[in-house]
């Protein structure tokens, strides 16, 4: 072994139990593809700028794409006393090419290195999560588009409230999606920014070209405080943050259908795959993909958590403890991935049943707003109108009857208000009657679905 191994023989002589607690490279190997691109990019640069000769910068790149491609085939040995990726594919380079591997770390520090590993994922993942979004929200639209004119409760307080269409119910959560893609793109604006050339914490004491590594790695900028840059973390936060909050809907339209699909509300069943039997019931069909999905929010909130709490209190600039943002990245990452491509394929399969939908509204109780705004155009202040139907409500259901089957004289005992068109008022007409901008009409809805579409297809061509 060679003078440029020393400090390989160095981690070799370590102790192993501190060896494997140090080492990140169970997890980190997943970062091998970010680590040689920017190996490869830094190595360009080295060479443009007069730093390492032309023949020592395609030794190094050729060596770097022969070990990416070991990586590939699943014939890298991977070694714990290596630490890390980024000691890995060095140490590996000087058994493939030499001595000249010594010069890639020229004008560089794994602090820069892995800032900009972990950019380098983050900006891919990025556009996939969005992908996916985009996904789930063409099932959305679908199964709104397929049921638009079932007439469902709408609840508040798990109450039923007033009617609503299913299509407006199911839209609501692709608007909530629509954010969340929002936010994720927001967050690139932050991740494409470029570590390297930070050095350790302080620069780097070569004429170095950071703008064409920048180019290079498809990075929008260059960062500009070097402390900062090798300090960083915010980008992984906010990716996670986001992730949160997309789970939080996730979440919440995996509450709405385990909720649905019970035998109680029976207003959806899911598709064989996404649920489990019983050992002993045979009954039963449980949700379990809906589930696991909201389970699953828990951890992800739990990375978040974590990881704020790991940098809360880091002096700059670089410190060891910033290795633990990997593995809650990763998992936040592919349970996302996971959950919002199963949630596209489990909702295009729900078979919706407007029988027992439709029978969810046992009696016409959900009409009452529609009732108090009867009066409203007949004359009366809101809350006097809200009056006489909390009284009109109670004798109904006392009398365990419709608000339809009372005679005009009952109507007549609440208010003289009330004429023949109160029979008018349906579960259709107070769906109707709301075709505001954002309301549940069949119009609103109508424009809302084409708006909806639209936005998709305007999203799919600036892609492409
Ligand atoms: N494995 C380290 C990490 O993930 C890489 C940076 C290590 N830098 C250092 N000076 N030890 O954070």
């Amino acid at each position: 072994m060679n003078h440029s191994h020393n400090h390989l023989r160095k981690e070799a002589n370590k102790n192993k139990m501190a060896q494997n607690y140090i080492a990140s490279i169970p997890f980190d190997h997943r970062l091998y593809r970010q680590d040689i691109k920017g190996s490869i990019a830094h190595t360009k640069m080295l060479e443009k700028q007069g730093i390492i000769t032309k023949n020592d910068a395609a030794a190094i790149i050729t060596g770097l794409s022969s070990i990416q491609k070991e990586m590939e085939q699943g014939k890298f040995q991977f070694r714990i006393e290596r630490e890390d990726i980024h000691m890995n594919i060095e140490a590996r380079l000087f058994e493939e090419i030499g001595d000249v591997a010594g010069k890639l770390h020229t004008a560089r520090s794994r602090n820069d290195q892995i800032a900009l590993d972990l950019r380098l994922f983050v900006k891919e993942e990025i556009p996939k999560t969005i992908d996916e979004l985009k996904i789930l929200q063409s099932s959305l639209i679908e199964v709104a588009e397929a049921n638009r004119d079932v007439v469902m409760p709408g609840y508040t307080h798990l109450q039923q409230a007033q009617p609503v269409l299913l299509a407006h119910h199911l839209l609501a959560y692709f608007e909530m999606f629509q954010r969340d893609k929002e936010r994720f793109c927001d967050c690139l604006k932050r991740t494409k920014i470029l570590p390297l050339g930070s050095g350790a914490l302080a620069g780097v004491p070569y004429p170095i070209n950071r703008e064409f590594v920048a180019r290079e790695l498809g990075f929008s900028e260059v960062s500009t405080n070097s402390l900062d840059a090798v300090s960083d973390r915010d980008f992984i936060i906010e990716y996670e943050s986001c992730a949160t909050i997309t789970m939080m809907h996730l979440s919440r339209l995996a509450e709405e259908i385990i909720l649905w699909s019970s035998s109680e509300f029976s207003f959806i069943e899911i598709d064989e795959p996404y649920t489990t039997g019983s050992s002993i019931m045979p009954q039963k069909k449980n949700p379990d993909v809906a589930e696991l999905a909201r389970g699953k929010t828990g951890r992800v909130y739990g990375h978040l958590t974590a990881i704020l709490t790991t940098m809360k209190a880091l002096p700059l600039a670089y410190n060891r403890d910033m290795q633990e943002d990997k593995e809650g990245l990763f998992d936040t990452v592919d349970t996302l991935h996971s959950t919002l491509a199963i949630f596209a394929k489990m909702l295009k399969a729900i078979k919706v049943s407007v029988k027992h939908i439709r029978g969810a509204i046992k009696k016409d109780y959900i009409l009452a707003t529609d009732l108090a705004d009867y009066l409203v155009k007949e004359g009366l202040p809101f809350r006097e109108a809200h009056s006489v139907i909390s009284k009109l409500s109670r004798y109904t259901i006392n009398k365990n009857k419709n608000f339809h089957e009372l005679s005009l004289n009952e109507y007549h005992d609440f208010s003289p208000c009330f004429k023949e068109d109160v029979y008018d008022i349906t579960l259709n007409s107070s769906i109707a009657a709301r075709n505001v901008i954002g309301g549940t009409s069949l119009q609103q809805v109508e424009t809302s679905l084409t708006r909806a579409r639209e936005i998709l297809n305007r999203e799919s061509r600036s892609e492409g």
